[in-house]
């Protein structure tokens, strides 16, 4: 039967999948070419993306806002798709395209659903964009999210992800063989998770839709700034255990990271310290972890003193919130664990580094106690796998 309808199709039906992500070192700083070290998180969105036998497209959002809307394909705003050329596709957002969008078939989306418009708007930009010719396919695309959405585990960047390879693949742009490992980082599916992430975001760093994407752990650096750019694989990461724990504090990343932009138009001296401060931080944090002579208890003091420093200037940049400082203080005292906010902050999650020999017992009372404080953790090991197709 799935061979028949396949074959009727011409198209088959994709089930994707990315991780998302916890920040250990560096977030904000990253915006600004600073290095950040990341890792995969075993939290993932998940996508499935079904062919159609009519001339239409959708979207449904299980976790956002339970958000369902389809077009015509022939109704959306084709003409203002600027033909893609070569290589400069993937660098400046299409704002003519944009605010066609928005004032075309995403006009009727009211503001209560604004997540679901912006994460519509991802999606039809990058549906339009990846057209050639007349090719439109039809097709539904529904996700779902294991993740906390909008809470610093990069829920929009898995997002992202999931929505480029499946549009990759449905246009087939993209075809398995050349999907990405972490040796070929130049690949599609993280340009147009990054174009995605621009929609969402304003100005990202890339290191989101990066380890969504490859998966394991990065120390990534924006292009563009005086640093040498790119991603290099951490290792060590894996055995590292955390705790991840969401203040269920809402914020919005893009207002966080302007915040921080505006900070530094404005007292430019602090923050050009505070960036260089991280960067010391994130190269520490790497030069540790490739150490093969350092003991693990050495490693661990080494990550648990540089978690409270970077931490110390999230609060100077302005990022911080008073959710997150009551997780620190409660990991803190009386369990001496170090804890740090990750992602954009201002709410959203921190990720607190357990040691090897914290025992299961105090870490169940500790769970216990962030629970009855109306907070939400995790444990989750990192490293994992990035995106996934089946
Ligand atoms: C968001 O997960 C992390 C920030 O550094 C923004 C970015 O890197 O795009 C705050």
């Amino acid at each position: 039967l799935a061979v028949e309808k396949d074959a009727e199709l011409g198209a088959r039906e994709w089930f994707v999948s990315a991780p998302g992500k916890v920040i250990l070192f560096g977030e904000h700083a990253v915006v600004h070419g600073v290095t950040a070290i990341a890792a995969s998180v075993d939290l993932r969105c998940y996508g499935l993306a079904t062919p159609r036998r009519d001339h239409r497209v959708s979207v449904h959002f299980h976790d956002i806002e339970h958000f369902s809307c389809e077009w015509d394909t022939a109704s959306l705003p084709w003409n203002s798709v600027i033909p893609a050329v070569s290589g400069k596709e993937y660098q400046d957002l299409d704002q003519n395209l944009v605010d066609a969008l928005l004032q075309g078939p995403l006009r009727q989306i009211p503001d209560a659903q604004r997540h679901a418009r912006v994460a519509s708007l991802a999606f039809l930009y990058l549906y339009m964009t990846l057209s050639k010719g007349d090719k439109r396919p039809a097709f539904d695309f529904s996700t779902r999210a294991t993740l906390p959405v909008g809470a610093g585990l990069g829920s929009s960047a898995s997002f992202s992800a999931c929505a480029a390879t499946a549009i990759l693949l449905i246009h087939q742009r993209v075809s398995i063989p050349e999907l990405p490992t972490p040796s070929n980082p130049a690949t599609e599916v993280n340009r147009w998770a990054f174009i995605s992430e621009k929609i969402l975001h304003g100005n990202p760093s890339g290191v989101d839709n990066s380890v969504a994407v490859y998966g394991g752990a990065l120390g990534y650096t924006r292009p563009g700034f005086i640093r040498k750019s790119g991603m290099e694989p951490i290792l060590g990461f894996k055995s590292l255990k955390f705790l991840l724990t969401n203040s269920k504090v809402p914020r919005d990343t893009k207002k966080l990271v302007a915040g921080v932009g505006e900070k530094m138009t404005n007292e430019p001296e602090l923050v050009n310290g505070i960036l260089e401060a991280i960067q010391t931080i994130t190269d520490e944090a790497r030069r540790v972890l490739a150490d093969p002579e350092i003991t693990r208890e050495t490693l661990l003091q080494a990550l648990s003193a540089l978690i409270n420093e970077n931490h110390g200037h999230l609060v100077t940049l302005g990022v911080s919130h008073p959710s997150l400082e009551l997780i620190r203080s409660r990991t803190a005292d009386p369990y001496g664990l170090s804890t740090k906010l990750t992602g954009a902050g201002g709410g959203g999650c921190a990720v607190t580094l357990l040691p090897d020999d914290f025992k299961p017992e105090d870490l169940q009372k500790l769970v216990d106690e962030l629970i009855r404080e109306n907070f939400e953790p995790y444990i989750t090991s990192v490293g994992g796998s990035g995106m996934g197709i089946l």
